[in-house]
């Protein structure tokens, strides 16, 4: 796969102290402000399906807290009639009243994905609702959307792929994130 790869932006080195450098901080934050017994109402990691499962995976194992976690899968109406809205196609399984949820993405893009999650998850009454993503992208912003922690920001406006992150439906398992030659996107997804 790798001659697909034009250049790599983030090392597996440097993806793997990014994340433990946040699961630790994390824990820590929710160890200061978390509920009084943490292991009757534990910390909810919510992933977004599909492009989160590595970071999310990696991630929950620097966080020395007891938690649950749970998906989510949506999809996005990019090119529907419908714009900003998502279809959820997995619920999470339990209620979420009075849990501390974070959710856990691997790229912030437009927002509109975060922005629908979040107005459903909070409409179902959580004690607190946080944003973890890997990546963001502040320069494809359409709707303003409140993130806690940020793996990195893309440093320019470049489609990349690996470690989650897919090219039709290619390359979520790459240990980097990097960018495609262009001989490999097809024309009719240009
Ligand atoms: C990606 C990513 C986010 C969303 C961000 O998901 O995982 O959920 O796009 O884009 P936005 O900020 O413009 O809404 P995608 O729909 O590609 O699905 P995937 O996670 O299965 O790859």
């Amino acid at each position: 796969m790798l001659e697909a790869i034009e250049r790599v932006i983030f090392s597996p080195e440097e993806i793997q102290k990014r994340v433990a450098e946040l699961g630790r901080q994390i824990a820590q934050d929710y160890k200061n402000s978390a509920a009084k017994d943490p292991y009757k109402r534990p910390l909810l990691v919510v992933g977004i399906l599909k492009g989160a499962m590595p970071f999310m995976a990696d991630l929950i194992r620097h966080m020395d807290i007891p938690l649950e976690y749970d998906f989510i899968a949506v999809s996005s109406y990019r090119n529907g009639t419908v714009p900003g809205e998502v279809r959820i196609l997995k619920d999470l399984d339990r209620a979420i009243g009075q849990r501390d949820i974070l959710i856990v993405e691997d790229i912030v893009d437009t927002g509109h994905t975060l922005r629908s999650i979040l107005r459903r998850l909070a409409s179902r009454d959580p004690a607190s609702l946080r944003v973890c993503t890997l990546l963001d992208k502040p320069q494809r912003r359409e709707v303003e959307v409140p993130i806690d922690y940020v793996g990195f920001v893309l440093p320019e406006n470049v489609f990349v792929v690996g470690y989650g992150l897919d090219y039709a439906e290619l390359y979520r398992n790459l240990p980097f994130i990097g960018v495609l030659k262009p001989e490999y996107i097809r024309a009719s997804s240009c």
